[in-house]
Parts: C-alpha cells; sequence; structure tokens
C-alpha cells in the first residue's frame, strides 16, 4: 500500500482554476504529480509546477502530461500506474465520458469527481444532469474494477463572476437577470484543498461531499462586494429574463438554458444552503466571497 505522501496522482484539467490549485497543493503535501492538459507545450503553465523543495527536502516537480478527455487512450496512458485521480468533465453533455471514465478507473483505483451540487441522489437513473450521470458512469467503471470515489459536489463557483468582469471594467454595471438571487459561491481553492485530502486519503472513498462557500448572498451584493474589493464603480442592472435567455442560447443548449433561468428564479426566494464539508474537511473555513474578490480584483479592474 502506497502510503499518501508518495501517491502518485493525475489531475485531469490542471491548467484550470481548481486544477492547478490541486497541483499546487499535491506537490505541498508532497505527492508525485502528473498534471494532464491538451497542449502540454504551452508556455504559461503555472511556475509552481516546477521543480520544489518538500518539507522533508526531497525535490518534487510536476510531469505534464498531452491527453484528451475525447481520446481514452490518452487518458489510458496518462493514468497508468496512479495511485488516484482527480476528474473534472468540462462539457455541457455525456458525450465522450463514457468511454473517458471507463479508460480511467482501469488504471487509477481511486477517482475524485468534481461534481455539483445540484445532483439529487433521488433521481431516476438516467434522469439528472451531466454531473449526475457521470457519476453513475463512474459508480459503474469503479464497481467493474474494484475501485473507490469519491465526489465533490460544489456550489457554484465564484469564479463565475469573471464573466462580468469585462462589462464592469467598461460600462460600471453588470446587466444580468434575478438580482435578488443568492448563492453560496465558492472560492476554487476551498474546492482544491477538500480535493487534495480526499484525493490522499481513503476514509472519503465513497463519500459524496456538498462544498459551498460560507454564505448565501445576492447577486446585487456579489457584485456590490466586486467593486468595493476592486476600488471601482459596480452597479446591478437587471434585465428582462428574455434577454439573458438569448445571450445565453449563444453558448448553451436549450435545456441547459431553460434549467438555468428556472433554478435562479428560486433562488430569489430559497437562497442556496450553506455546509460546513470543506471546514470539516480541511480544518479551515471556507474563504468569503469577499475573500475571493480581493484575490481576483485586478480582474475587475480598467486595464489602463
Ligand atoms: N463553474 C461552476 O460553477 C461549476 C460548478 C460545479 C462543477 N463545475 C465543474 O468544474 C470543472 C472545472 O472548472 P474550472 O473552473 O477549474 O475549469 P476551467 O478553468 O474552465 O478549466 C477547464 C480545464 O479543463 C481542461 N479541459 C477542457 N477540455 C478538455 C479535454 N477535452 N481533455 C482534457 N482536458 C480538458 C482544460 O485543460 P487544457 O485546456 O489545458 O487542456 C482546463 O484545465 C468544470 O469543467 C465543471 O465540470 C463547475
Amino acid at each position: 500500500m502506497t502510503t499518501t505522501n508518495q501517491r502518485t496522482v493525475l489531475v485531469t484539467g490542471a491548467t484550470g482554476n481548481v486544477g492547478r490549485h490541486v497541483v499546487a497543493g499535491l506537490l505541498t503535501a508532497g505527492a508525485r504529480v502528473r498534471a494532464l492538459t491538451r497542449a502540454p507545450t504551452r508556455t504559461d503553465l503555472p511556475a509552481a509546477w516546477h521543480p520544489t523543495p518538500t518539507p522533508t527536502g526531497s525535490p518534487v516537480s510536476v510531469e505534464v502530461l498531452g491527453g484528451d478527455l475525447l481520446d481514452p487512450a490518452s487518458i489510458r496512458a496518462a493514468a497508468a500506474g496512479v495511485d488516484a485521480a482527480f476528474l473534472l468533465w468540462p462539457y455541457l453533455t455525456t458525450d465522450g465520458a463514457a468511454a473517458a471514465v471507463r479508460a480511467l478507473a482501469e488504471q487509477a483505483p481511486h477517482l475524485v469527481f468534481l461534481s455539483a451540487t445540484a445532483v439529487r441522489d433521488d433521481a431516476p437513473p438516467g434522469q439528472g444532469d451531466v454531473y449526475a450521470q457521470v457519476e453513475e458512469l463512474i459508480r459503474e467503471a469503479t464497481a467493474a474494477t474494484g475501485g473507490t470515489w469519491t465526489f465533490l459536489r460544489a456550489s457554484g463557483f465564484a469564479t463565475n463572476t469573471l464573466g462580468w468582469a469585462e462589462q464592469l471594467a467598461t460600462t460600471g454595471a453588470v446587466s444580468w437577470v434575478y438580482g435578488k438571487a443568492a448563492r453560496s459561491l465558492i472560492h476554487e481553492r476551498d474546492i482544491a484543498d477538500v480535493a487534495v485530502a480526499t484525493l490522499l486519503d481513503d476514509r472519503h472513498a465513497g463519500a459524496r461531499h456538498v462544498l459551498t462557500g460560507p454564505e448565501s448572498i445576492t447577486q446585487l451584493d456579489q457584485v456590490r462586494i466586486l467593486g468595493e474589493a476592486a476600488g471601482v464603480p459596480a452597479r446591478w442592472e437587471e434585465i428582462p429574463t428574455e434577454a439573458a435567455r438569448e445571450q445565453m442560447s449563444a453558448f448553451a443548449p436549450p435545456a441547459f438554458v431553460d434549467d438555468a433561468l428556472r433554478y435562479w428564479a428560486t433562488l430569489v426566494h430559497e437562497p442556496e444552503p450553506v455546509t460546513d464539508d470543506v471546514e470539516r474537511i480541511t480544518g479551515h473555513r471556507a474563504r468569503t466571497f469577499r475573500t475571493w474578490a480581493t484575490d481576483h480584483a485586478d480582474a475587475f479592474r480598467r486595464s489602463t
């Protein structure tokens, strides 16, 4: 049995908001890390991926591997011999997911999947959203291989508000729907902290953790806090639902758009719940949205 700090872990989505912190956290814990990207020769890989001294003094670094979730052979190769893998599914449909999950489960004894709070355990098989369906694929694949899984059901990411950065910087306003919808947005570092813990500790096998920020705050307040943190004017402009539908339809399928709008409408009267899973697992409180806004303030300032 590999002890936790000697584990080799494959991180998919390693260049993303969450994945880059998963890589950094695993390195700090002394694990060996394989970082998957479709563009391994890109030059903007995080500095933390270069050889770093660990607490025990031994040098570790990240092995950057080329691979594509839509190419199962590349996943199989990247995961060969790992102890655990961090998986995200970056698509709005499950096309290609079954093959990717099977390829990963064949190699990695433990899978940690970045899922979403929308998943309902009482939904009939095959009826849930894309996250529910990928969870189902993981349960099936690991049942066949004798592997284990942990699901990290995250609330909306605070990074989603980066989508407002350009309009805030240029107009001083965010034009969107349901300003009074309250969400428990989560800092990507908290998701990563939990991911590292669950990749390195077998006691999380079979757990479905529900990860949220420490408070549920309205979109109106999110915009106010972003403005305060960045020191820029920031006001909310409510737009008609149909205008939002038209904007979203440019990049998302109709069913996704309908579900999202319906969901935001409910949040006006029923704020998203808040859990203490981040604190229970990591030992520290989940970071506030104000902390996130301060960490990312530059993104909301007008470039000069
Ligand atoms: N946003 C939310 O509110 C929310 C809530 C719950 C769950 N999630 C889940 O969280 C995931 C991670 O979010 P994030 O913000 O960290 O992601 P992100 O910053 O958008 O990065 C996406 C990552 O996915 C990788 N990727 C995309 N297509 C790929 C493919 N075909 N094969 C391999 N890698 C691929 C990209 O790597 P390269 O470009 O380097 O290949 C990149 O590292 C999302 O995909 C979603 O499934 C999101």
